[in-house]
């Protein structure tokens, strides 16, 4: 089967064709990055504005590039929250036409469950049942991921998600957004200990995090150190606040995985690229035994095959939509 899938929630605009849920025969994508560099964070009209101005494009393109005719796609995925609403909206009305004209079932994908199955197309043995962290830059929650299409969330953040937080370090000190990439590059080498951040922790709900805190904690620092006229260690700084979202990250993980009996662990999610937190996951399934799932880094952010990957899913369990369906900002996994 093989299904036309879009993504359009954040500022990547991206299109891809995928096979049985498991197989890409291309994934088109279209960062917009650049374009919102400079105002150090994404600009919700100009990603709605560049979605709508791209994906008619990379859809033509991803067709082409896919090797199949329009008579060929059997259904067409579309991510449909939670995401800006502008952007979302793009994505949306556009799957509703294509699907139209095609004439074949529109499936609607929650964009988490999108991250989560593109472990499914880096490992063709992984199934459910099994642990899953999807970490973005709007989202980190802890999943007990039952089928393809059955999932629980036992912990999630309660204020800011890892992503965000790793943007607004970055952004302090002066690096590019989004600043995932720059922090993880500026922190190798640099001594994790020097700077000792806060860990937050959720009375009574083990599972729950909190990353407000460590962001604001990184911008007083600097902040202060700016004031004072002292010099920071850039490398050390970026290394130190790495460990600490790893450090909330990895042992609620792997106290997860004990508790629920899991011995496969899933990471997703564009946060999943880390250096750091990749090799904090790796130490931590060879300490435990468990087997441990982190995409490449080209999946690890917002693609449109890992869209096509959960439609495949979400469509054998009958999840299609009607051409009333709409776009959503928040909506439960
Ligand atoms: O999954 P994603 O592409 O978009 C959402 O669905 O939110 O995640 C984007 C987030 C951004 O906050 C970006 O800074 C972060 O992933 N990111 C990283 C790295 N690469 C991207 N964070 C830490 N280390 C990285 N290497």
């Amino acid at each position: 089967m093989k299904i036309l899938a879009f993504e359009s929630t954040c500022d990547e605009t991206a299109v891809a064709v995928v096979e049985d849920g498991r197989h890409i025969l291309t994934d088109q994508i279209f960062s917009q990055a650049q374009l919102h560099a400079v105002y150090g964070g994404v600009v919700p009209e100009i990603a709605s504005r560049c979605h709508v101005e791209s994906i008619s494009l990379l859809a033509q393109r991803a067709i082409e590039a896919a090797g199949i005719t329009r008579a060929e796609i059997d259904a067409v995925a579309v991510s449909y929250a939670p995401g800006l609403i502008g952007a979302v909206l793009v994505g949306v009305n556009f799957a509703k036409a294509a699907a139209l004209s095609l004439g074949v079932p529109l499936i609607p994908v929650h964009h988490i469950r999108g991250h989560i199955a593109a472990n499914y197309l880096a490992y063709p043995e992984l199934e459910p049942p099994f642990l899953c962290l999807a970490i973005s830059g709007g989202n980190t929650i802890l999943v007990d991921v039952r089928s393809y299409t059955d999932m629980k969330i036992l912990g999630a953040t309660r204020d800011d998600a890892a992503g965000e937080c790793f943007d607004k370090t970055a952004r302090v000190l002066g690096l590019p957004y989004p600043g995932g990439k720059p922090i993880d590059e500026l922190s190798r080498g640099g001594d994790d200990s020097k700077y000792v951040f806060p860990l937050a922790h959720v009375a009574g709900h083990p599972y729950d995090m909190s990353f407000s805190g460590l962001k604001t904690a990184v911008i007083n620092l600097v902040h202060n150190a700016e004031q004072k006229g002292e010099e920071i260690d850039r490398a050390a700084l970026a290394a130190s606040f790495t460990k600490a979202v790893s450090d909330s990250l990895v042992p609620r993980t792997v106290a997860a995985a004990r508790e629920l009996g899991y011995g496969k662990v899933v990471v997703a999610g564009g946060v999943a690229a880390n250096s750091r937190i990749r090799a904090d996951f790796q130490k931590a399934a060879e300490k435990e035994g468990f087997q441990l799932y982190i995409p490449p880094l080209k999946l690890c952010g917002d693609n449109g095959a890992m869209i096509g990957a959960q439609g495949y899913y979400e469509f054998l369990a009958g999840h299609t939509a009607g051409s009333d369906l709409n776009a959503y900002a928040t909506m439960e996994l």
